[in-house]
């Protein structure tokens, strides 16, 4: 596979996506982690919430282990939550961006994630336009991979952050719950992931947005597609936005940001389709007044900043599960 190549194969799902490695276990997406898995790492995160909430100050659980948080696409939540969880867990950090690297004087990814596992690092974060990509690193490198978002395929330490504040949001269960999602669901790698990880705890997702942002996929995928967003938000219990991928379009997909806010934006009076306690959650960067209305945004039904403060925890809760054997051997 050619990472380089924005029409490399979505990587399918099977035996070795998770494999170990040296005690050390790859994050690459959400379809296909079994539901004991999810929820373990949505325990440790609570327990990681709850402390960090307390004291901050960083424990040594990771003082064994070298974090590379690779970053080939533009990211801020993404990048400063490994950042902070790593140190938080007293691991050594180094983290990169595209733009600085000797991939512009003509060096591969492939020699270039080489140099990182070179420097010892057991788990490397990467974050690459091309799908695939995190797949591609973990047959590379003797490193653990996390995946932070490649292309338009998974996101998925996004997904479980979104299953974190989900259950907070909803008393601590999933059961009888069913979420709309909406918007630019052909591009989304956050939606796949949210997808998948909420069919695996047993979410109901109702889909809905332009059918030009519709993906081929979409039986594959799951979820029921409503015909127009108040029909998906009508007695919802959540509702997640979707950013308009502005980079991953060819043009032509929309007919205007105005059109888009007016016939699927999210305002106020479509928050009150929802249930009474329904949440509105986007994994952000939000496009003010186009996905979101911006009371909406700032409103007492969002999450959003709770989605940011879960991220995180789940990161926590990931970087330990992907160290695996270094972690418990610094307990
Ligand atoms: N930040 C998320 C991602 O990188 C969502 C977005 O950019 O719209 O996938
Ligand atoms: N939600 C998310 O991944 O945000 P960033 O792109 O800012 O990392």
């Amino acid at each position: 596979m050619n990472p380089s190549s924005p029409s490399s194969a979505l990587t399918p799902p099977g035996a070795g996506r998770f494999a170990t490695r040296s005690g050390a276990t790859h994050l690459l997406g959400l379809e296909g982690l079994p539901r004991e898995q999810i929820l373990a790492i949505l325990d440790d995160a609570e327990r990681d919430l709850a402390r960090l909430q307390k004291d901050r100050s960083p424990t040594d659980e990771l003082r064994l282990v070298t974090v590379v948080i690779a970053m080939f696409e533009d990211s801020t939540r993404t990048r400063v939550s490994f950042q902070i969880a790593a140190k938080r867990l007293g691991a050594t950090v180094s983290t990169f961006s595209s733009h600085g690297l000797s991939l512009s004087k003509g060096e591969t990814l492939r020699d270039t994630l080489r140099i990182f596992e070179a420097n010892g690092a057991d788990v490397v974060v990467v974050r690459h336009a091309s799908p695939g990509a995190a797949a591609y690193l973990a047959e590379q490198i003797d490193s653990a991979v996390v995946n932070a978002g490649d292309g338009m395929h998974e996101h998925p330490t996004q997904g479980l952050l979104d299953l974190m504040t989900l259950r907070q949001a909803w008393g601590g269960s999933f059961a009888g719950r069913r979420i709309a999602i909406v918007g630019d669901i052909a591009h989304s790698r956050v939606a796949r992931s949210a997808i998948f990880g909420l069919a695996t705890v047993g979410v109901a997702v109702t889909l809905a947005g332009p059918a030009t942002l519709m993906p081929a996929e979409v039986e594959r995928l799951g979820g029921t597609v409503a015909a127009t967003v108040d029909e998906a938000m009508e007695g919802a219990d959540a509702v997640m936005a979707l950013r308009i991928q502005r980079e991953r379009m060819e043009g032509g997909l929309l007919p205007s940001f105005a059109e888009y806010a007016r016939v699927w934006g999210i305002d106020a009076a479509r928050v009150r389709r929802m249930k009474p306690d329904a949440v509105v959650l986007h994994p952000g960067p939000v496009n003010r007044g186009v996905e979101l209305a911006p009371d909406v945004a700032d409103g007492e039904r969002s999450v959003i900043l709770d989605q940011v403060a879960n991220g995180v925890a789940v990161r926590c809760a990931v970087l330990r599960r992907s160290a695996g054997a270094l972690a418990r051997e610094a307990a």
